[in-house]
């Protein structure tokens, strides 16, 4: 028997509720190239690419699929396939480092895009952070340095006071756990940096400038307000197992809880609190900062693209990466699940999971699926790109938001990773998620069939059989 509320099914598929959101997802250092136009000023991810071997094929910020020349055409092609939401972020390279003066020309660019987008009918979902920390700031110590928090709340002054009359959503951060322990700790990501404390240091006080960007936005505005998590459902390989049972709490306290429970429940859990003790965390959150950090929030942002299943007894061929401070002894066994092109198995099921659980644990708070889109190797022939694999990604994913939405979680959007092909960080060019393919010789855009599809899903607001 189907366990579809009568209300949301249609003959033969799924139907999401009325009002639902459909978006998708890109960030300005990703897709906006232009990298030293109209004062912007250096970023750390400019600096890492710099490094040899930083990046595969020693790939940079430009040309990205040239969004910031493009973005009248690009917010045409997303009316086109019929988007109600984008998800951008604002380079704070562009609007300047510094207190004083902001960079006009920085500001008047997502001025113009809010603008085109609003023209077209498309809600701006602007992020305020996604990883381009100015470098001018990295070399007074970045995120590891208590200073940053607030030069963060003052840029966010800055760009809230330019555009606040025109966006209704704001989101503070995308993936601290990426800036803090990829870009801190694993040295994989910008600043490029292996100090697990400076890495712990980063985590708070990125929350930290979560809570006080929250704060003025308040101040300024009657929009809405959240922060965007990447978020894994953590299982132990075998659950019988005390030593996997051990580092499952650890990887699911580092990378989950460190996070959520600051924000919305004014704490951090103390198991985490133990297993970073060595990493000077007891050192960094001064008094008054948990309530700081847990401003009120109207909505989470939930990244999702594959879930741990973790091993206790560690890998002696790899290795733990640098990256999982605290968790000591942990591996990441393979389960024959299908890959996607960056290795990372699929596992649908398990955004339901998650997006129950999150519904659980904080019933009253709005969820949306900011990000969720895998890499594929697409091959563009006779100017088509088939993306089988991505459509099916897509289908099996919103099947399993529906059950979540199925199963009472108050889920209101879902925006696809990404919208164009795009620098893929340390992967550089190599990997492509876009539901729209670019040749980045020429910048032409061509919609492969993922976008098609996602298009006709938007169209029906579901899934037909
Ligand atoms: C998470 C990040 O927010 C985004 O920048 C990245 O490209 C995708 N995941 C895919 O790795």
């Amino acid at each position: 028997m189907s366990t579809i509320p009568q209300e949301l099914a249609t003959e033969a598929g799924l139907r999401f509720p009325e009002k639902f959101l459909w978006g998708a997802a890109t960030a300005s250092f990703q897709v906006e190239g232009s990298t030293t136009a109209d004062g912007r000023v250096p970023s750390i991810w400019d600096t890492f690419c710099a490094r040899p071997g930083a990046v595969r094929n020693g790939d940079t910020g430009d040309p990205a699929a040239d969004h910031y020349r493009l973005m009248a055409e690009d917010v045409r092609l997303m009316a086109d396939l019929g988007l109600g939401a984008y998800r951008f972020s604002i380079a704070w390279p562009r609007i300047g480092a510094e207190t004083g003066a902001p960079n006009p020309a920085g500001l008047d660019f997502y001025r113009r895009l809010v603008d085109t987008l609003l023209e077209h009918g498309i809600t701006p979902w602007p992020t305020l952070y996604h990883w381009d920390l100015p470098q001018s700031l990295e070399d007074r110590g970045g995120w590891a340095n208590r200073d940053t928090a607030y030069r963060f709340a003052e840029y966010t002054e800055t760009v809230v006071g330019a555009l606040g009359d025109r966006v209704d959503t704001w989101t503070t951060l995308n993936e601290p756990w990426c800036t803090a322990f990829a870009g801190y700790a694993g040295g994989r990501h910008a600043p490029g940096r292996t100090e697990p404390d400076a890495a712990v240091a980063a985590a708070h006080h990125l929350m930290l400038g979560h809570g006080l960007a929250v704060g003025v936005i308040r101040a300024r505005t009657r929009a809405t307000a959240g922060i965007t998590l990447n978020l894994f459902p953590v299982h132990p390989a075998n659950p019988d197992d005390m030593v996997d049972v051990e580092a499952a709490r650890r990887v699911d306290g580092v990378q989950n809880r460190i996070f959520l429970e600051p924000i919305l429940q004014a704490r951090y859990p103390l198991d985490v609190l133990d297993d970073l003790a060595p990493y000077g965390i007891g050192e960094v959150v001064k008094d008054g900062d948990l309530t700081t950090i847990a401003a009120p929030i109207d909505m989470l942002g939930v990244n999702y693209y594959r879930d741990h299943h973790v091993s206790g007894h560690s890998d002696e061929s790899s290795g733990l990466p640098s990256e999982w401070v605290g968790v000591e002894y942990a591996s990441f066994p393979a389960r024959g699940l299908p890959l996607t092109d960056s290795g990372w198995e699929t596992n649908p099921g398990e955004l339901t999971a998650l997006l129950v659980d999150l519904h659980r644990k904080y019933p009253q708070l709005p969820l949306y699926v900011t990000e969720n889109g895998a890499a594929y190797p697409d091959n563009i022939a006779d100017g088509r790109v088939d993306d089988h694999d991505r459509v099916a990604f897509l289908e099996s994913h919103l099947a399993a938001a529906h059950a979540a939405i199925d199963r009472g979680v108050d889920l209101r959007g879902y925006f696809y990773w990404s919208l164009l092909d795009n620098f893929e960080w340390a992967e550089g060019y190599a990997k492509r998620f876009g539901l729209v393919h670019v040749d980045y010789q020429t910048q032409r855009r061509t919609p492969k069939l993922s976008a098609r599809r996602y298009s006709r899903i938007i169209q029906e607001n579901g899934l037909r059989g």
